[in-house]
């Protein structure tokens, strides 16, 4: 048994949290790329479209979102009756940052021709510029059912967009937005490590660059990734996402060794998400007892928004749970 975390002058945070969160009547939603102690105590851990589902679903008054801000935007676009919190109003994302709502605006009017395909990272703004939504466990679901001659954008993260391109075939033109964390994986030192761990499979999140994704035996959302390493044959996985998720893997099968890609220095700390890191215990007791940062969104930006990510719910329907994008081809 860990000691109680105590902060804040020498609080039982997760007691305090716990009291809160019945006090509150609130849910707390937690990505799998949260600290282990914030996904410990969470009332629901997934990947993007599971939590958005949860989000949308949930009878709780009050949502504490511990992801970034997208995600509980999301939450909000899709329950704006519920009060939505989030620990840290700084937890943004490269990819969200990468795509100016005025600039996507601009390019999806230069290519009047195309709809715009549009990963969850993004901000309200490009996703009520958007005509379909997709997370990673939702793509390959949702571009099947999109005629192969219909003209397509996609953005912003010009991997995952590759990686579509790549495995079905089709020419989406690409925004040129990266995800930092999946970025620095360094093919040398992966190869290093696949030397060192002969056999032992490579999990990639299809925001890997195609360097990285050459080298994968399972691409897939994080819910994919976990699944896949639940059923692993051997007992080493090297994981080639944001290693928090190995917390969750650790605690499925405490047998087994899952070793984090690592970085161009070797290690794997680059690549811990450094907007998923500004949630703390702390920040969330304090979210919850002040019911702030809140997030809002003006109305009408909101249902334009919905509008986007509704057809992202009905087309991704039946691949809750899967949450993956299958293996390489
Ligand atoms: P998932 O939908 O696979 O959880 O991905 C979210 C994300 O931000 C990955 O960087
Ligand atoms: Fe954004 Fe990358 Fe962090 Fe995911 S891991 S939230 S894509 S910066």
């Amino acid at each position: 048994m860990t000691a109680a975390p105590t902060n804040l002058a020498g609080l039982d945070l997760r007691a305090e949290i716990d009291r809160l969160r019945r006090e509150k009547n609130a849910v707390i939603l937690a990505h799998y790329y949260q600290r282990p102690e914030i996904q410990d105590l969470a009332d629901y851990i997934g990947d993007s479209l599971e939590l958005s589902r949860k989000a949308a679903a949930s009878d709780a008054e009050v949502i504490a979102f511990c992801g970034v801000k997208f995600m509980a935007e999301t939450a909000k676009i899709l329950a704006p009756e519920k009060t939505v919190i989030l620990p840290d109003v700084n937890a943004g994302c490269s990819l969200e940052d990468a795509c100016p709502p005025e600039a996507f605006k601009a390019f999806r009017a230069a290519h009047p021709d195309h709809i715009a395909l549009t990963y969850i990272n993004c901000s309200t703004e490009v996703k009520a510029l958007s005509d379909i939504i997709v997370t990673s466990s939702s793509a390959e679901t949702i571009l099947a059912q999109i005629p192969r001659d219909q003209k397509i954008i996609f953005g912003p993260d010009r991997h995952l967009g590759g990686y579509l391109n790549r495995k079905f075939d089709r020419d989406m033109l690409l925004w040129p937005g990266v995800c930092i964390v999946h970025e620095a994986f360094s093919e040398t030192e992966l190869l290093k490590l696949k030397a060192q761990h002969p056999g032992a499979p490579v999990a990639a999140h299809p925001e890997c660059p195609p360097h990285i994704i050459d080298h994968a035996d399972y691409v897939g959302s994080t819910s994919g990734i976990l699944g896949y390493a639940k059923q692993l044959p051997g007992d080493t996985l090297i994981v080639a996402t944001e290693p928090h998720i190995i917390h969750q893997m650790e605690l499925a099968l405490p047998g087994k060794t899952f070793i984090g890609a690592p970085g161009a220095d070797g290690n794997c700390n680059c690549n811990i998400c450094p907007y998923m890191a500004l949630n703390t215990l702390e920040k969330l007791y304090l979210a919850l007892r002040d019911l702030t940062p809140q997030v809002h969104i003006e109305e009408s930006l909101r249902l334009a928004a919905k509008t986007s990510l509704d057809r992202m719910l009905e087309m991704a329907s039946g691949s809750v749970g899967r949450g993956d994008l299958g293996a390489r081809s």
